[in-house]
């Protein structure tokens, strides 16, 4: 069985636009992959795709794991198998505590495998997680991402990575909005897991600033959703002095709200 998402010729649209026009690329686990881009160049969709959100439709292409088609599953089978999406924007859940949807995402996500989801078991692992990502303990008794700061949201997303334990993590500008010392965390906690679980890696960032702390074996830059250059850590580098300028592409400074 081959543990590596091999993603081949993607296209995807959403409502009657084509947003991805043809993407490949394989990732083993324990791999660490960046994929960078300017804004509105299809990061985000690939990841949705990938994930199974029902907005997002493709129309041609394959998305293989553990020699499934992948496509052909509902998100929380893709989740069982081991694939698991940081969210750019997570979406706040009223109503729904954090330990409540961190005990029953593990307890689905394990109930097939070997590990037996126990309680016990998930608590000493959920300190664990609380503590690696600089959390405090009572943020678990809140209702998900409701009334968090953003940096309280990506870090629970990386919480729920710890927990999840996945073989595949995609992770969508999961350093927007952090400072560096957090971005500094969230990149220990990825580096953990890569090691302790041979965690594959796919990170989507817009700036190579967290690249420095997680170091990719393989750069993507994908423009208009198509994946235009491929390259190292180096590529990456060359990006921040200069931008997407070689792509043809100048960007404006972010407003910052
Ligand atoms: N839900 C949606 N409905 C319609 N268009 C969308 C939606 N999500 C994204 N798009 C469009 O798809 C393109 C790619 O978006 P996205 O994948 O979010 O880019 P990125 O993550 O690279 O910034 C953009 O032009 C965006 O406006
Ligand atoms: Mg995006």
């Amino acid at each position: 069985m081959s543990e590596k998402l091999i993603v081949k010729n993607l296209r995807v649209k959403i409502e009657e636009n084509e947003i991805l026009k043809g993407v490949s690329f394989e990732v083993k686990r324990g791999e660490i992959h960046a994929i960078m881009g300017p804004n509105g160049s299809g990061k985000s969709t690939l990841a949705y795709a990938i994930m199974g959100h029902p907005k997002y439709q493709v129309i041609e292409g394959e998305v293989i794991y553990k020699d499934k088609n992948i496509l052909e599953l509902s998100p929380d089978e893709r989740a069982k198998l081991g694939i698991f999406l940081a969210f750019q924007h997570p979406l706040e859940i009223d109503g729904v505590r954090l330990s409540t949807f961190l005990w029953q995402s593990y307890a689905k996500r394990f109930e097939n495998t070997d590990k037996k989801p126990n309680v016990m078991e998930f608590r000493k692992e959920l300190k664990n997680a609380l503590v690696s990502a600089g959390m405090k303990e009572e943020m678990i008794d809140r209702f998900l991402n409701v009334g968090f700061s953003g940096g309280e949201k990506k870090r629970t997303e990386i919480v729920q990575m710890s927990v999840l334990k996945p073989e595949i993590a995609i992770l969508d500008e999961i350093d927007s909005g952090l400072d560096i010392d957090a971005v500094k965390i969230v990149s220990e906690n990825v580096n953990r897991l890569v090691k302790e679980n041979n965690m594959g890696v796919i990170i989507i960032t817009h700036y190579q600033r967290i690249l420095n702390y997680i170091k990719p074996d393989y750069v993507y830059v994908i423009i208009d959703g198509k994946i235009v250059d491929k390259g190292d850590y180096k590529l990456a580098q060359e990006l921040e002095s200069e931008g997407y300028l070689r792509y043809g592409i100048e960007e404006k400074e972010e407003v910052k709200l």
